[in-house]
């Protein structure tokens, strides 16, 4: 990769200060990552030592979401706060099945978006789209969905790392509603969240101090749920088997839990919702 990543616009990636999407690329095994990124990285690991495995275990949830989805026959994906398209995302599980799917990947860091464009240079199928996934009204008037994505048509829409960083009080039940609401029958929002329900309190203290050094190290407030609220999200859905479960429990693929031993597995819910027809 080149060290700073030039746009037709003549933007290029911030590389001085450490960012969310790469810290999380270098979780995943990812070489989409810098130095600063690698130190902040392990900074946090030390407050939360299985902090990857949680990282490797939601992309794992996703996996198994997309390839749940093509399944079922939705050709379009709108991946929401996907950080770098590096790692097998989406659009490499989706093309494996169905090579004419297409993706559209939504981040409101440009850093994050100008290093996706470089990745996906050959894509014809796949974009980037610079917008905040917390106004679906900019999702949606985005060139690259208006372009790529038929919303009368279904769409399966990847809440993998969004929530975590909308407050309660900018109301994440309302985003959802507003996403589900958008959409046409047959679509599915597949949603996934931090937790610590079921943690004993030393990781629980883990957890609170990751919170802490995601803000100390890169300004990102994170919120922690519980099944209850995150459950309530779905509403005006039907929840697709087996509903609302830890990420891990979610259609597992048999043999390949792989963190079954860590706390990280009881870090994260999965679910997803399709709309009705
Ligand atoms: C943890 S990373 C990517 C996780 C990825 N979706 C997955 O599940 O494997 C979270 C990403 O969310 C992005 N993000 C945070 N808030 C956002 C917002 N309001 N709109 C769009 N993207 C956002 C960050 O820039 C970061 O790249």
């Amino acid at each position: 990769m080149t060290a700073i990543a030039n746009r037709l616009d003549g933007a290029v990636a911030d590389v001085e200060n450490a960012n969310i999407a790469r810290i999380y690329d270098y979780y995943l095994g990812g070489l989409y990552n810098f130095a600063i990124d690698r130190q902040k990285a392990e900074r946090i690991k030390l407050t939360l030592p299985s902090v990857d495995l949680l990282a490797r275990g939601n992309r794992d949830w996703l996996r198994r979401s997309v390839r749940y989805l093509v399944a079922q026959g939705v050709e379009q994906f709108i991946d929401i706060a996907a950080g770098l398209p590096t790692a097998n995302n989406t659009h490499e599980v989706a093309h494996a099945l169905n090579p004419r799917a297409r993706v559209i990947y939504v981040d409101n860091d440009p850093s994050a978006v100008i290093h996706g464009e470089e990745i996906l240079a050959k894509e014809p199928l796949v974009a980037m789209a610079e917008a905040d996934g917390r106004h679906p009204e900019q999702v949606w008037a985005h060139p690259a969905i208006r372009d790529l994505i038929d919303l009368s048509q279904p769409v399966g829409i990847i809440l993998g790392g969004l929530l975590v960083f909308v407050p309660d009080e900018d109301d994440p039940k309302g985003l959802v509603a507003a996403y589900r609401d958008a959409l046409a029958p047959g679509s599915y929002l597949a949603i996934s969240h931090l937790t610590a329900d079921t943690v004993d309190a030393e990781t629980r203290g883990q957890v609170d101090r990751m919170v802490a050094a995601y803000q100390a190290g890169v300004g990102a407030t994170l919120h922690v749920r519980d099944k209850a609220t995150f459950a309530s999200w779905f509403e005006g859905m039907e929840l697709v088997d087996p509903g609302v479960t830890l990420m891990a429990d979610w259609r597992p693929d048999p043999g390949l839990d792989l963190d079954a031993q860590t706390p990280s597995r009881q870090l994260g819910y999965g679910a997803m919702g399709r709309i009705a027809g």
